[in-house]
C-alpha cells in the first residue's frame, strides 16, 4: 500500500494544474459523426466521449457536452454516420471540430469528401477507411447523482450498415495495427496513434 496518492473530490475541484479526468480515461477511440439537418445540411463533428456499447445489436453512442448541432440533427432525423478517424485524416478530423454556424458544411471546410449512404440519408466521409450507418436508439439526457440534469446528451444508435475498405482486411480478418486508428489522451492536444508495436495478445482464462 502506498499513501503517495492525490485524493480529489471532483465537485470541489482537482488541485491539478489540469484536470486528470480526460487523460485517465484514454486514449479514447474518436467518433467522428456525420449528420445532416433537417433542412438537408451536412455536419460533420468530433466526438471523443465515444464507443461501443453492445454487440448484437451492435450499438455506438457518444456524449455531447452541450446541445450541440449533432445531436440536433440525430434528434430531428434519427440518424447518424461514424467515420473511423486515422492518423492521415487527423488534421482534417480536427479542421471539423470548428465553432461554425448550423448552416455551414464541415465537410467542404475541411476539405472532405461527402459519400452516399445506403441505409441512411447522411453522408459519410468518403476518405474514411470505416464508416458506420447508424440509426438513434436512444437520446438520454445525462444527470448527476443527486438526479439533477447536466447540460448533457448521450446518444445512442445501432449500427445498420458498415463500409469497410478491403485493404484493411487481411485474410478476411480486420487489422486494427495497420489502420492507423488515432485517439485522444488529455490536455489540449494529445493524440495517440495506434500501431503494430503497441499490440500484445492475451487469451482468457478456460
Ligand atoms: C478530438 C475531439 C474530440 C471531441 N470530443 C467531444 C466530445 O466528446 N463531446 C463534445 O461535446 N465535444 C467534443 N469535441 C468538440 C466538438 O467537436 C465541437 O464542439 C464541435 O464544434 C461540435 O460540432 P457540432 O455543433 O457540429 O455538433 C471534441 C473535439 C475534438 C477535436
Amino acid at each position: 500500500m502506498t499513501d503517495n496518492i492525490h485524493f480529489y473530490e471532483p465537485r470541489a475541484g482537482h488541485g491539478l494544474p489540469h484536470d486528470p479526468f480526460n487523460a485517465i480515461v484514454g486514449p479514447r477511440p474518436i467518433g467522428w459523426i456525420s449528420t445532416r439537418s433537417r433542412a438537408g445540411v451536412p455536419n460533420l463533428a468530433p466526438y471523443s466521449f465515444f464507443n461501443a456499447f453492445n454487440y448484437t445489436p451492435p450499438i455506438v453512442g457518444f456524449a455531447s457536452i452541450g446541445y450541440k448541432d449533432t445531436v440536433r440533427n440525430v434528434e430531428e432525423t434519427g440518424q447518424f454516420c461514424w467515420n473511423l478517424a486515422t492518423r492521415t485524416l487527423a488534421e482534417r478530423m480536427n479542421a471539423t471540430c470548428a465553432a461554425v454556424p448550423p448552416d455551414v458544411d464541415e465537410f467542404g471546410l475541411a476539405g472532405l469528401t461527402p459519400a452516399p449512404s445506403r441505409l441512411v440519408d447522411v453522408p459519410r466521409v468518403r476518405e474514411a477507411p470505416v464508416s458506420f450507418e447508424c440509426r438513434l436508439t436512444q437520446l438520454v439526457r445525462l444527470q448527476d447523482a443527486e438526479g439533477r440534469p447536466a447540460p448533457s446528451w448521450l446518444v445512442l444508435g445501432e449500427v445498420v450498415g458498415v463500409h469497410v475498405d478491403r485493404a484493411l482486411l487481411t485474410d478476411g480478418v480486420y487489422d486494427t495495427a495497420r489502420a492507423g486508428h488515432i485517439l485522444r489522451g488529455g490536455g489540449p492536444a494529445d493524440y495517440f496513434e495506434v500501431g503494430p508495436e503497441q499490440l500484445f495478445r492475451m487469451f482468457r482464462p478456460t
